[in-house]
């Protein structure tokens, strides 16, 4: 068991072998618990979609923790990218104990005025996308 909760603290402690993976780690909640994980004394890998924004999550935590932290670009609703950059982390980060399915979308409209891509997009990223990096980690 690499991640204990101590009961009577409600406190957990992540130890030093845990690999936490997090995705739409460029901003937001993925970017804070990245950070957090890293904090702990975690070995972080950030995906994102967006390149940059990973890219400085990755930098923010190189200059506050001394974890090993690796960023890799990634769609999460492509089930060919996942795979393949899950393969990636496998061979050049080790296993992977925690993963945060945290990418999501949440575009904003009337149902009326959704075309059929974007009900798509929404049940590739914030649904399906689970299983694909659930299936490689697990
Ligand atoms: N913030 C809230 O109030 C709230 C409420 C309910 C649920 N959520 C959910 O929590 C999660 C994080 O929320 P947030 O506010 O930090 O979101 P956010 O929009 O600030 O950040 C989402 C991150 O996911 C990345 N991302 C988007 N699509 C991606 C894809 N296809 N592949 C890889 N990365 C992708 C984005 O680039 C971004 O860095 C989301 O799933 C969101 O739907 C948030």
């Amino acid at each position: 068991m690499k991640l204990t909760k101590l009961r009577k603290r409600k406190k957990y402690i992540v130890h030093y072998s845990v690999s936490s993976q997090v995705t739409g780690a460029g901003q937001g909640i993925g970017r804070e618990l990245a950070i957090g994980y890293a904090s702990l004394g975690a070995t972080v890998v950030c995906w994102d979609i967006n390149k940059e924004i990973n890219e400085q999550t990755v930098d923010e935590i190189k200059k506050i923790s001394e974890s090993s932290v690796y960023g890799y670009r990634c769609d999460v609703s492509d089930k060919d990218e996942v795979f393949k950059t899950a393969e990636k982390v496998r061979k050049e980060v080790g296993d992977v104990t925690i993963l945060v399915n945290n990418a999501g979308i949440a575009p904003i409209q009337t149902f009326e005025n959704y075309n059929t891509d974007e009900i798509s997009k929404v049940i590739n990223v914030n649904f399906m996308a689970h299983y694909w990096a659930s299936i490689m980690f697990i």
